[in-house]
């Protein structure tokens, strides 16, 4: 028995055999980045640098709910398999490490990591501080490749003496040749936005909003251009902003803008009152965008933390809180009623599926522990067309076309045998209009999470569940022209 096995095997006696092995406890999702242990929210700092995607994350080193708030951090070389390095950055002297983003910065603007010679990267962090009553911005470097960080001396490098001033995203804007800031005003739904030479020294460039959704805290602002339609030259810049509460199928949710920037200030192309939703489900929140991925490559990327602030710190999982959506890749393209945002899943994820074909689903099937599913909804004479998942306990998820709107949902309402959480419960739903004559559905399930992507990521529902016992039964829910397959893949597992 290998030293590691032995531990496994004592703790699991320990606990009366209750534990399960690490990343195969019952909800663990298989192919979702969750921590070893303790409590998980936002991504943060994903950054491509030679060769490798980081990912650091809002994290409670000591325990089960927010708190002690530090950045954990892993490197992927695909961002499908995740390898756990050492919290990157710690609470100290009163001062929590909240959200924000990490630049690379190879010719040294910032003159943290010294002469590109005798270093092997220069990784910059740029984060809230969150103590002493107040939150402002400030730096940390690495010149190791993100191993290990040092806090810049000079901190804080952005103080407005306010309370509520968080989530800096920081991105270079080459025709202008600075560096940008997003910041929120969280309590006045305002994006103030910062220009800099150098990282250090910033200048208020403008203020964006309150527009859109301002029900609550705007938090976690993100910009970045778009081609429409694929089309070079024809690019919007989409400004995303999360909310909290006030989210579409309430507490904590995304939405976003789409309009024009020209290194000083963001011009919605909406009327102020229009809202845009990033996602229907209640479980998609503080999304963040890569940085640094090549332009060769040309994605824009990001991923988002699936809980809700409504009951995220009593989500009943353990040893751990806290789930990253699978990255998504994100596009703009013209519909009838404007320029919309679409999100797929990154196509590294296909090396998972356990076999090179699908298993097509016939009337009811075993479902596996993480699997994507296909399918086609056709236009019929009525009737809800979609997929049921059970368990044991008698629980179920139900998914798919409602039966008298062009209108996706998820139904979770009688997903789980024992209550945790009263604003749990529900269904949630999201428009979606034919192609013709149907509506196609990609859908990926891992134990504890359900993401539906409805016509190539025009709409997109992003769920956790929390049976008590596996949702290991597939069913197609009768007639209503679902057809002509089910094609489903087994997911294999991320952890070694
Ligand atoms: C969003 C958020 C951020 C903040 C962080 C604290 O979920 O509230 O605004 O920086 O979480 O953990």
């Amino acid at each position: 028995m290998s030293v590691r096995s032995w531990i496994v095997a004592a703790a699991v006696a320990a606990a009366g055999g209750a534990l399960a092995a690490p990343y195969a406890e019952p909800l663990r999702p298989r192919f979702h980045f969750t921590p070893a242990r303790n409590f998980m929210n936002d991504p943060n700092g994903l950054v491509y640098d030679g060769g490798e995607y980081h990912l650091f994350y809002q994290h409670n080193p000591f325990g089960p709910e927010w708190g002690h708030m530090s950045w954990g951090h892993a490197v992927s070389p695909d961002m499908v398999h995740w390898k756990h390095l050492p919290i990157a950055l710690r609470e100290e002297a009163g001062v929590m490490i909240f959200s924000g983003s990490v630049v690379a910065d190879p010719d040294d603007t910032s003159h943290l990591c010294g002469p590109p010679a005798g270093r092997t990267s220069c990784l910059v962090a740029i984060y809230t501080g969150h103590g002493l009553g107040k939150q402002t911005q400030n730096l940390a470097f690495s010149t190791d490749r993100g191993r290990t960080w040092t806090k810049y001396a000079g901190n804080p490098v952005l103080d407005l003496g306010m309370k509520e001033f968080r989530d800096p995203k920081v991105f270079w804007h080459e025709p202008t040749r600075r560096w940008i800031m997003l910041t929120v005003l969280a309590d006045q739904h305002k994006l103030r936005i910062f220009g800099s030479p150098d990282l250090k020294r910033w200048e208020a460039l403008s203020d964006f909003g309150p527009a859109g959704a301002t029900g609550g805290a705007w938090e976690c602002p993100d910009l970045f251009p778009l081609a429409v339609d694929g089309v070079d030259g024809d690019t919007r810049w989409l400004l995303d902003i999360d909310i909290n509460p006030g989210g579409q199928a309430g507490g904590s949710g995304g939405q976003y803008f789409v309009g024009r920037f020209d290194g000083r200030t963001f011009v919605n192309d909406n009327p102020p009152d229009t809202t845009l939703w990033v996602d229907y489900g209640k479980d998609f929140y503080a999304t963040l965008s890569f940085s640094g991925i090549p332009t060769s490559d040309g994605r824009r990327i990001w991923m988002g933390w699936m809980s809700n602030w409504l009951y995220a710190n009593v989500e009943p999982t353990t040893p751990w809180r806290g789930v990253q959506s699978v990255p998504r890749v994100l596009s703009l393209a013209r519909r009838p009623e404007g320029i919309r945002l679409n999100q797929m899943p990154i196509a590294e994820l296909r090396a998972l599926r356990a076999t090179p074909e699908p298993t097509v689903v016939p009337a009811t099937a075993a479902l596996p522990p993480s699997a994507e599913i296909e399918m086609e909804v056709r236009r019929s004479e009525g009737g809800e067309a979609g997929l049921r998942l059970t368990s044991a306990a008698g629980e179920e998820v139900v998914f798919g076309l409602a039966a008298d709107k062009p209108e996706v949902f998820v139904d979770r309402r009688r997903s789980r045998a024992t209550p945790f959480h009263e604003a749990y419960p529900g269904r949630h739903a999201g428009p979606v209009r034919w192609r013709g004559d149907r509506i196609t559905l990609r859908i990926l399930f891992d134990r504890s999470t359900l993401e539906v992507f409805a016509n190539d990521g025009e709409t997109v529902i992003s769920e956790r569940v929390y049976p008590t016992r596996p949702l290991d039964r597939l069913e197609l829910r009768p007639g209503a022209g679902v057809g002509p397959a089910v094609r489903l893949w087994e997911l294999r597992p991320i952890w070694p």
